[in-house]
């Protein structure tokens, strides 16, 4: 390839390649039609539960060569397979999020052959790699090809919330990563999951969606004394905004900031070889904790193409009438709160309830923590599998939640994305893990641990932020 080639190749890859899809110019020209896939069901014989990770403090709960479903019957499997409605090659997992005794698991629709978009294993696991359950169950999912908007069509990330509920966001994108195609509107869906009845169905209106926008992270600010209050953030990391959904007002807004678009600087990355570029904005988003349903709750974001966090309070985004009217006057009221430094990317961040952010680091096959109460800076961010050098133990981690058990789990989803998009995943390998470590005990000993040293009570947002 010559220089010249080489640079033109760059500029499309940077300018069509965001998020985890690239669109457009990059076509699925990586994977062999002859390369054959066994499709034998997963043996449960000789599999003895969990096994720790080399890490020690990761535990491996489920891993896969490749995905399968859970039809009712064998036959309906096969004749998914035989009319390519299920190519099991095509299906990468994406997001993770753990209820009591279920794991759920998002499969976008990067490609076709992807049954359902959104699913649940069962936990503890039972089988090293489970086929997955869409949920609630077949019926709620629909057809790329005959898109009904009711039905999920290709669900990206969720949530779960204090008050029993699973809230989704389903992209309403197919065919992300091929011929991307918008077939429905975005929406959130919730779930009771004490019933698994829907709860919330909100499709957002057709002016808070751009062309080639790309939804596809949630977070949920509730508090477990006023359930019928919530809003939910949904990060739209193509075209750099936050849409906010009121559920009491069954209405939604877009929120705009210049802290939401991607820094070039941190665009470009090297992972297993390859290099790529994503121009991804807002992305991560995590939320500080409340005591009671009034206190003000500071949102963290980033977006994935930097190096930097920063934090906007939540009444901002919550106040409707705002947006767009005054984005001008409060833009810089979205403040910035430190770096990670060189390679320090990551796509998801969450809290647990002694104030402790965990965060991917996905161009270090690493997780960061923080201790939010501490200044946001080298000295104070920890990695844990650092220590142990070239750990292949999470290969690109995509999602990471912290529970809402009594005690806490942060739990981790690693998909190896740039492997599918811009090479070959090897079928023979693991190419995704979930994997959990418990909260307390990731921290214990290290900068991020609440207890490790007395601190000067830090005012990270500014009394002046927002009234
Ligand atoms: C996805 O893209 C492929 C290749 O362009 C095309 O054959 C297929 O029909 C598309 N699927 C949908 C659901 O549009
Ligand atoms: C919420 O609003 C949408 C239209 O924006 C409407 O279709 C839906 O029925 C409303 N839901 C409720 C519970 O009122
Ligand atoms: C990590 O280990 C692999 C083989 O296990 C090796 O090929 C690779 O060069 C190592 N990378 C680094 C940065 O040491």
């Amino acid at each position: 390839m010559t220089c010249c080639s080489f640079v033109v190749l760059a500029i499309i890859v940077a300018l069509a390649c965001i998020d985890c899809a690239c669109v457009h110019a990059y076509k699925a020209t990586h994977y062999s039609p002859t390369q054959q896939v066994q499709y034998l069901p997963v043996s449960p014989y000789g599999y003895v539960g969990p096994q720790p990770g080399k890490s020690q403090l990761f535990q491996i709960v489920n891993e896969w060569k490749y995905l399968d479903f859970e039809y009712p019957t064998y036959g309906q499997r096969q004749k998914a397979i035989a009319n390519r409605e299920f190519i099991a090659e095509n299906n990468l997992p994406l997001g993770v999020d753990f209820y009591k005794d279920r794991i759920f698991i998002t499969t976008p629709r990067w490609k076709d052959g992807v049954p359902a978009s959104f699913g649940y294993l069962p936990y503890p696991p039972k089988e090293q790699s489970p086929p997955i359950r869409p949920y609630p169950n077949w019926e709620s999912h629909g057809d790329p090809y005959n898109p009904d908007c009711t039905k999920l069509i290709s669900v990206y990330r969720t949530q779960i919330d204090d008050c029993n509920r699973l809230w989704l966001i389903d992209s309403g994108i197919v065919n992300a990563t091929v011929s991307l195609s918008q077939v429905c509107p975005p929406k959130i869906v919730a779930y009771d999951l004490r019933t698994d009845q829907a709860v919330v169905h909100y499709q957002f209106p057709a002016d808070q969606v751009k062309q080639d926008s790309l939804h596809s992270n949630i977070v949920v600010d509730v508090h477990k004394d006023r359930c019928d209050d919530a809003h939910a953030y949904v990060t739209d990391v193509w075209r750099f905004g936050i849409v906010v959904y009121s559920l009491r007002k069954n209405r939604s807004w877009r929120v705009t900031n210049y802290n939401f678009s991607p820094d070039p600087v941190a665009s470009d990355f090297n992972v297993f070889g390859l290099n790529f570029q994503w121009l991804d904005g807002v992305f991560g988003m995590s939320l500080s904790k409340a005591k009671t349903p009034e206190e003000e709750r500071v949102v963290y974001f980033h977006p994935m193409a930097s190096f930097k966090e920063f934090v906007v309070s939540n009444s901002l985004l919550k106040d409707e009438s705002l947006w767009p009217a005054k984005a001008q006057d409060f833009a810089k009221y979205f403040i910035a709160v430190g770096e990670r430094g060189v390679n320090g990317q990551s796509s998801t961040s969450a809290i647990d309830r002694n104030g402790v952010m965990f965060f991917t680091q996905v161009h270090r096959d690493d997780v960061g923590c923080w201790d939010t109460k501490k200044p946001y800076d080298a000295a104070n961010l920890h990695r844990f599998l650092e220590a142990e050098g070239n750990s292949t133990l999470i290969q690109f981690p995509n999602d990471l939640k912290v529970d809402n058990e009594p005690t806490q789990s942060v739990w981790v989803i690693s998909n190896r994305l740039p492997v599918y998009l811009y090479s070959q995943l090897n079928y023979e390998e693991i190419n995704f893990r979930i994997l959990k470590a418990n909260a307390n005990d990731l921290v214990q000993g290290t900068v991020c641990d609440p207890r490790s040293y007395v601190h000067p009570q830090q005012h990270l947002v500014p009394e002046y932020l927002y009234h």
